[in-house]
């Protein structure tokens, strides 16, 4: 099951509601700083948080913000001081679900977080692996059986095949699944800063620098998922190679060797062999990663999961939607079974969430079923979002509308604000928002 992220500064409150919360049955994770709930957050999966207002550092507020940006629809409860009814109004105004104000009775924020669940049962229900075909049975029965063990794990597929899916059952499966599982994704994070995300950074390194903990710290006592790992560039192949043979690794800046005890799980959709004959990669780090390697094979060549999917992913969606999908037509199916799918199961899924939005009848049909482009959601994106993806397409219309006008008015502001009919303040914004300046 998902855990709560708890933060809160006082020490007696906090084992307090560790306690309460533990006898009713919950997990979570609980800290003292709003920093270390952030990178907690970025590595897991958090079903709600409860926040203190006053925080050293960051504080409730500014958490709040920060986590909402990534997770818009992710539900807070915030605790307030007594009588700060102000501040609790502020708190949910900004996107926290409910505040609850010191000193409480722990009842009633339980009371609480299970209305919150209730209300959320879609997100309760943990990402399945779903399909039937040869190629994901295969998978399942690989997996299972090295998930025990603490052998180092190369997922391959393209992309959307469910190598994080996959990645994260093994975690489950294993020994280490009460332990934390951190992830690293070589091709989201900028060469320059990867090693330091990896390994952490030693106080002081540059002036200013704070000590930072790496994601292979986060991870001890669990699972490491190095994400992309064919885009990591040389020099750091070299430090992870010695972390798989030596379990020691060094923190940038820092000259003490730690210790660490993290299971490895890499993924990538690049031909590794491909890349080692060609001398981009390390071929004594791919001997390494490839003592047990899992095919994912992508969608178009088991196109017999498709129809179990469209239910499945009609299941968890259509509450959030707030639609009761009734169907989907037999032509509709078809066009779904008929596609290529080269964004293979991420690709399905979105397409679905459209059709769930799309339909007014609560018949999924053809016309409904739409795919292209702008429906390719980022990776790092587990989940589709409503508000987040009329907020994209509103985004997109505005920068396609701007940009044109400044064309037809050769890049004069003024005239293309009056050909819009916004004010010359709002369009500069806007070109600064976009960066078309
Ligand atoms: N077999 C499957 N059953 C159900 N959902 C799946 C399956 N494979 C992938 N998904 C879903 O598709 C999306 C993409 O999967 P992900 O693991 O992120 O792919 P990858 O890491 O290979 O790009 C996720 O939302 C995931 O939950
Ligand atoms: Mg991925």
């Amino acid at each position: 099951m998902d855990k709560i992220l708890i933060v809160e500064d006082n020490e007696s409150f906090r084992k307090m509601l560790e306690l309460n919360l533990k006898k009713a049955g919950f997990e979570f994770e609980s800290f003292g700083m709003a920093e270390d709930a952030i990178s907690a957050f970025n590595r897991d999966i958090f079903l709600l948080g409860v926040f203190d207002l006053k925080l050293p550092g960051m504080d409730g507020i500014q958490l709040l913000s920060n986590i909402l940006e990534y997770a818009p629809d992710f539900p807070v409860i915030i605790i307030t001081a007594y009588g700060d009814i102000e501040t609790a109004v502020l708190t949910v105004k900004k996107g926290a679900w409910d505040f609850i104000q010191k000193p409480f009775d722990p009842d009633l924020l339980i009371g609480k977080i299970k209305a919150v669940l209730k209300e959320r049962t879609y997100e309760l229900k943990e990402k399945k692996i779903v399909g039937d075909s040869q190629g994901i049975k295969e998978a399942i029965k690989l997996t299972r059986k090295v998930a025990p063990t603490d052998a180092t794990v190369l997922i391959l597929g393209e992309s959307g095949t469910g190598k994080e899916l996959f990645a994260r059952a093994i975690h489950r499966w294993s020994k280490r699944k009460n332990g934390p599982f951190s992830v690293l994704n070589s091709a989201a994070i900028p060469e320059s800063l990867l090693e330091s995300e990896l390994f952490g950074i030693e106080k002081g390194t540059a002036t200013g620098v704070e000590r930072r903990k790496g994601k292979i710290t986060q991870a001890d006592k669990g699972t490491l998922f190095l994400d992309e790992i064919g885009d990591m560039p040389l020099l750091l192949q070299s430090k992870v190679l010695r972390v798989i043979e030596e379990k020691t690794f060094q923190e940038v800046g820092g000259r003490e060797v730690i210790n660490v005890d993290v299971r490895i799980i890499c993924a990538t959709n690049r031909d590794l062999k491909k890349m080692v004959d060609e001398g981009e990669y390390r071929e004594d780090l791919y001997y390494r990663l490839n003592v047990f390697p899992v095919h994912l094979p992508p969608l178009r060549e088991r196109k017999e999961d498709i129809e179990a999917l469209i239910d499945y992913f009609i299941s968890i969606y259509s509450d959030n939607i707030g639609k009761e999908i009734k169907g989907v037509t037999e032509r509709a199916r078809f066009k779904l079974k008929e596609h290529h799918w080269k964004g293979n199961i991420r690709e399905l899924e979105n397409v679905i969430v459209r059709a769930i939005i799309l339909t007014d009848e609560n018949i999924i049909s053809e016309d409904h079923i739409i795919f292209g482009e702008s429906m390719a959601y980022g990776e790092k994106v587990g989940k589709i979002d409503l508000k987040e993806m009329g907020e994209k397409a509103r985004r997109e219309t505005e920068v396609r509308i701007i940009k044109e006008a400044l064309k037809q008015t050769e890049g004069n502001k003024a005239k293309a604000a009056r050909l819009l009919n916004i004010s010359y303040k709002t369009l500069f914004n806007k070109i600064n928002e976009y960066n078309l300046g």
